[in-house]
C-alpha cells in the first residue's frame, strides 16, 4: 500500500498548493474581466446583462426552455407573488441522442423545437406567447440579455455551426422552419446564473452559483465598475466565470498528473476546460479507470490482470466512486461487475483511489469558490462576509465530501449552501422576471420623471 500511495501523491495538494492555484484564479478573474485583457483570458469572466436578484416581487407566468447535459427540458413556471413561490406548473423532458449531440446545429435545434411544440399542445399554450427563459449550459459571449453567442461546446456536445452563431437566432429560425408557433422575448440564462437566481428566491443573500455536475462552473455578482467591458459604473452585474477553463493557457501544468493528460488527450475537445477535467462528473470516473489500469499494470491491483471491461474508455462510471466511498461491499459489487478478479486489498485499494480523485475535485472546487467569495468581500470592504451559493449538479449532490470541504480556504467568511431544486429551469423563469420588474420600474421612473418636466414646464 505504501507504494500505492506514491502513486497517488501527484492527486494530493496541500493548503500551501490550493492557496497558490487560489491566487493564480484571482488574477485570471482579473484578466477576464478586462477590457483590453479579455481575449486572450482562460477565465472568461462572461457578463450575463443579470443586473439585479429577485427581491420578492416578481411575479407572471413563464416558459423555461433548459439544455446543458443529455436532456432538453421545457417547463411552464409560475411565481405567485402573494405566495412568494415559484411553482412548476409543468414539464416535460426531451432526450438528446448522440448522434444529434454530435450532429449539427440545424438538427439540434430542429429536435428542440419540436419538443417545445409538442409541450406547448399538450398544455394549451399555443395561442399565448409567455416570456421564455432558456437556460443554455455553455460559455456564451452575450451582447443583451437575448443575444448570446456560442463561444465553444463543453461537455458531450459538438454540433456543427453553431459556435460563433447567436443561439436565440437559430431556436427563433428553428420555430419558423416549422410555422405553427412562435415566441416572443427570450432571456438566455447559464445554468450557474439559474441557479442562484432561483435560490436567491428563497434566500435573498444568495449572489453566488455553482454547479459541480457534468461540468463545473460558478457565477457570482460583480460590481459593475470592475465589469470593463460593459458601459456604466453604477450597480452590479452576474458574471458568469467560466472557471471550467482555468488551466487552457498552462498555469496548471504543476499539478496535471499523466492521467489529466491523458483525460485531455481522448476527449472531444482537448486543450479545452483543463480545470473542469479535473473536477466534474464528465471526466473523474475515466481518471479513477486510468489510475486503476496503470496500478494493475505494475501489480499493484488484480495480480496485474486487467479486464476487458476496465480497459475501455469510459466504463468506469462516476458514480461508482460515490457507491465506492459509502461501502466496501459497493466497492466488491462494482469490481465483479466490471468483470475483476478482486481480493480484499484490492478493494481497499480501489477505494483510496476513487476518495483520492474525489477529494482533489473537491479540494480544486473549494479553492476557486474560496477566490470569488473573497473577491466579494474585498469589493465590499468588508473585513468579514456571510454570504449564500446556490448549488446544483449530481457531483455536489451525490457526494458526501464535496460540502465539509468547501469552507476551509475562506476564514474570513462564512458561506452558506443552499442546494437548488430544479434550479436551472425556474432559475431562467426567474431571470425573466426579474428583466421584467426592472423594465418596468425603470418605465415607472421615466414617466414619474417625465410628469416632473411637464410641471417643471408649466411653472416656467
Ligand atoms: C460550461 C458552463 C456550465 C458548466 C456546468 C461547463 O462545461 O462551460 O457554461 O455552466 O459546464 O453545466
Amino acid at each position: 500500500e505504501v507504494i500505492v500511495v506514491k502513486h497517488l501523491e501527484p492527486f494530493r495538494l496541500s493548503l500551501e498548493k490550493l492557496k497558490v492555484v487560489s491566487t493564480r484564479l484571482r488574477k485570471d478573474m482579473i484578466r477576464g474581466l478586462g477590457k483590453h485583457t479579455h481575449h486572450r483570458a482562460a477565465v472568461k469572466m462572461l457578463p450575463t446583462f443579470v443586473r439585479a436578484t429577485p427581491d420578492g416581487t416578481e411575479k407572471g407566468d413563464f416558459l423555461a426552455l433548459d439544455l446543458g447535459g443529455t436532456n432538453f427540458r421545457v417547463l411552464h413556471v409560475r411565481v405567485m407573488e402573494e405566495e412568494q413561490k415559484m411553482v412548476k406548473m409543468d414539464s416535460q423532458l426531451c432526450a438528446i441522442p448522440q448522434e444529434i449531440m454530435l450532429g449539427t446545429g440545424e438538427q439540434l435545434f430542429d429536435h428542440i423545437a419540436a419538443c417545445l411544440s409538442e409541450f406547448l399542445d399538450s398544455q394549451n399554450l399555443k395561442g399565448q406567447t409567455l416570456p421564455m427563459g432558456f437556460t443554455f449550459s455553455f460559455p456564451c459571449e452575450q451582447k443583451e440579455i437575448d443575444k448570446s453567442i456560442l463561444i465553444r461546446w463543453t461537455k458531450g456536445f459538438n454540433c456543427s455551426g453553431v459556435e460563433g452563431e447567436d443561439v436565440v437566432k437559430l431556436l427563433k429560425e428553428a420555430i419558423h422552419r416549422r410555422g405553427d408557433y412562435d415566441i416572443s422575448s427570450v432571456a438566455m440564462v447559464n445554468d450557474t446564473v439559474g441557479t442562484m437566481m432561483s435560490c436567491g428566491y428563497r434566500d435573498q443573500t444568495c449572489e453566488i452559483g455553482m454547479i459541480i455536475g457534468t461540468g463545473t462552473n460558478a457565477c457570482y455578482m460583480e460590481e459593475m465598475k470592475n465589469v470593463k467591458r460593459v458601459e456604466g459604473e453604477d450597480g452590479q452585474m452576474c458574471i458568469n466565470t467560466e472557471w471550467g477553463g482555468f488551466g487552457d493557457d498552462g498555469s496548471l501544468e504543476d499539478i496535471l498528473t499523466e492521467f489529466d493528460k491523458v483525460v485531455d488527450r481522448t476527449s472531444i475537445n482537448p486543450g479545452v476546460h483543463t480545470f473542469e477535467k479535473m473536477i466534474s462528473g464528465m471526466y473523474l470516473g475515466e481518471i479513477v479507470r486510468l489510475v486503476l489500469m496503470k496500478l494493475t499494470e505494475k501489480k499493484l491491483l488484480f495480480k496485474g490482470e486487467v479486464s476487458e471491461a476496465l480497459r475501455t474508455k469510459e466504463t468506469f462510471e462516476t458514480k461508482f466512486i460515490s457507491m465506492i466511498e459509502d461501502g466496501l461491499e459497493n466497492a466488491k459489487k462494482i469490481l465483479t461487475e466490471l468483470g475483476l478478479t478482486w481480493d480484499l486489498v484490492d478493494a481497499r485499494v480501489v477505494r483510496l483511489v476513487c476518495e483520492t480523485i474525489s477529494s482533489r475535485s473537491a479540494r480544486l472546487c473549494a479553492a476557486a469558490l474560496a477566490t470569488i467569495v473573497d473577491r466579494i468581500r474585498v469589493n465590499r470592504g468588508l473585513p468579514h462576509l456571510k454570504t449564500t451559493v446556490g448549488v446544483d449538479g449530481t457531483v455536489y449532490k451525490k457526494h458526501p465530501k464535496m460540502q465539509p470541504s468547501m469552507h476551509f480556504l475562506t476564514p474570513d467568511c462564512k458561506i452558506k449552501f443552499l442546494v437548488s431544486e430544479d434550479g436551472s429551469g425556474k432559475g431562467a423563469a426567474m431571470v425573466t422576471a426579474v428583466a421584467q420588474r426592472l423594465a418596468l420600474q425603470s418605465r415607472l421612473l421615466e414617466e414619474s420623471d417625465g410628469e416632473e418636466d411637464e410641471e417643471e414646464k408649466v411653472r416656467s
